[in-house]
């Protein structure tokens, strides 16, 4: 099954509450959060008291990203937030199979963090503890920018990691995202979309239906790639 996440980090951040439930009505799967901290990334941008105000507003999965150095202290405050999955970046941990294991005892799925140049042999002794791979197609840090063409063979050999291990877990693909390119991610392996520019910049004005067509533009391509 394919899913879209919208990132939010593109979103009109005054109107929040209504640009998700507007998304999601739109046909969206997850809400993908991005936590970004000014020290692991250059960027700073929102936290757990966030994800508490919007959790109330849908069931939908709320997929946590934590562009942040250190993780360990700040994975209970997002459990607590509703936080259904989080993910972490392994150059930000320094015992990797400890966040892990910490984000389960939460009650939350587990995802590791893939940079451009970050190899797959962090998966080496972890796979099977994971519940999400994210494949980073940028560098991480800001919304809209150009999708980074290796991150298709990492794809295709982190799908190949997935498939042997016989375990159910997301492959999802985050940055540069678009309705001309979706359907080459899908086909290289990814089952879970991140979009933020792609989908909060197609329409600034505040029509309640502006995100229907570039959600029904990313499925159809979808739809061309056999699941
Ligand atoms: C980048 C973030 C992404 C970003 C994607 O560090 O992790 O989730 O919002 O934005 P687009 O889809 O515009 O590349
Ligand atoms: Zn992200």
């Amino acid at each position: 099954m394919f899913q879209i996440a919208p990132s939010i980090l593109s979103a009109n951040f005054a109107k929040l509450g209504e640009e998700i439930t507007q998304v999601l009505d739109a046909g969206a799967d997850i809400i993908h959060f991005d936590v970004m901290d000014n020290h692991y990334v250059p960027n700073l941008t929102i936290g757990p008291l966030v994800c508490e105000a919007i959790r109330p507003l849908t069931k939908a999965v709320i997929d946590v990203h934590l562009m942040v150095e250190p993780v360990d202290r700040i994975i209970p405050d997002f459990a607590k937030a509703g936080a259904n999955i989080i993910s972490f970046h392994p150059e930000a941990s320094r015992h990797i199979d400890r966040t892990i294991g910490l984000i389960k005892e939460q009650g939350c799925k587990a995802g590791l963090v893939f940079n451009p140049a970050t190899p797959l042999s962090y998966l080496d002794h972890v796979l099977d503890k994971l519940d999400l791979v994210l494949i980073m197609s940028v560098n991480p840090g800001f919304g809209g920018q150009s999708f980074i063409p290796e991150a298709l063979n990492k794809l295709r050999l982190a799908r190949e990691r997935i498939d042997a291990s016989g375990r159910n877990i997301l492959l999802e693909i985050d940055g540069g995202v678009k309705v001309d390119n979706i359907a080459q991610i899908a086909r290289a392996g990814a089952d879970t979309f991140v979009a933020g520019s792609a989908i909060f910049g197609a329409s600034k004005d505040s029509d309640p239906h502006r995100y229907d067509s570039v959600i029904a533009a990313l499925r159809a391509e979808l739809a061309k790639v056999a699941p």
